[in-house]
């Protein structure tokens, strides 16, 4: 992983999947820093491997309880992170956790539909919201100019299947329609706290980690024709996230002007950048 310098990190969704691989390629990384690894069920079955990374690291991993799904316990999740912070505030906040649940226009459950836009669009918001003052804080305590993940920094991580831009060429959205129409809420509340963010100089931006082994995304790609990133180990996504991550604010503008898109955030535009520019470099 490409050396993240920020000191203060949040991460929901920390006891599995990709979340708890960032938190143990965070470690791998020399820095200086504090994980606040956040799970709904820190004392559960699910999060025993976490708790295992913590007491192996107590200095660096502090685990949180956070359930998304639940406003109060953000707000005391957020209290007690607050606590413990100090003056610096948190630079990198990671909005991971996600349900995902299948069906088409004719078989999606309205609860599922409800459920994961529960999960996957309030819950970051609330998520945001209740973090904001320790981003502006880490924001303004950086006393550097511009926008940085080691500064101050929401990262939702998305997926394509919430792209509008993909769609006619992505059929994986019409298998997973309730978690598709999620993660585009989740892009479109994205582009809003960015631009609602950015004069805090508060970095906000979306990652499509590509498909990856987890429960999440099962023992197969979705579709068929593939999410066209090919990648298929949790550790390459995450590098390839870190490097996609430092590569996005050089590569926005250049990609912006060189398509012809409208805005710098285009529908979706690391994706953009990533498709356009990055990929087809790897080929
Ligand atoms: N894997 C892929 O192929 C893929 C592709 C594109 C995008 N993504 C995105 O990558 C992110 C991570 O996915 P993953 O593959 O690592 O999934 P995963 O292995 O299923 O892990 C999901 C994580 O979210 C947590 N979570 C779910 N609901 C929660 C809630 N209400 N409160 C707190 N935590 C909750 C889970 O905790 P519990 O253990 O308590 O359930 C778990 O830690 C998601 O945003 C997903 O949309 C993944």
């Amino acid at each position: 992983m490409a050396a993240v310098k920020a000191c203060n990190i949040l991460i929901t969704g920390a006891n599995r999947g990709l979340g708890l691989e960032t938190v143990k390629q965070l470690l791998e990384n020399s820095c200086q820093k504090h994980i606040f690894a956040t799970c709904r069920d820190p004392d559960g079955p699910k999060s025993e491997a976490l708790r295992e990374l913590a007491r192996k690291h107590p200095s660096v991993i502090t685990i949180i309880r956070l359930d998304v799904d639940d406003p109060c316990s953000i707000k005391e999740s957020a209290k007690k992170v607050g606590s413990l912070l100090g003056n610096n505030g948190l630079n990198l906040l990671v909005n991971n956790a996600a349900i995902v649940a299948r069906g088409t226009i004719h078989t999606s459950r309205v609860e599922d539909m409800k459920n994961t836009f529960n999960t996957n669009v309030i819950g970051p918001l609330l998520i945001i919201r209740e973090y904001l003052q320790y981003l502006q804080t880490a924001a303004k305590a950086s006393g550097t100019p511009g926008m940085s993940c080691n500064k101050a920094a929401v990262i939702n991580i998305s997926s394509v299947a919430g792209s509008m831009t993909r769609k006619p060429s992505n059929h994986i959205q019409s298998t997973v329609l309730p978690y598709s129409m999620s993660k585009a809420g989740f892009n479109t509340l994205t582009v809003l706290a960015a631009e609602e963010l950015k004069a805090d100089e508060i970095l906000c931006m979306a990652l499509h980690p590509g498909w990856v082994k987890t429960e999440l995304g099962g023992e197969k790609e979705w579709s068929a024709s593939g999410s066209g990133l090919g990648f298929d180990s949790t550790r390459d996504i995450i590098s390839l996230g870190v490097a996609i991550f430092v590569c996005h604010y050089c590569c926005v503008t250049i990609c912006s002007e060189a398509c012809g898109c409208d805005t710098d955030w285009c529908d979706f535009s690391l994706l953009h950048t990533w498709c356009c520019y990055i990929h087809p470099l790897l080929l």
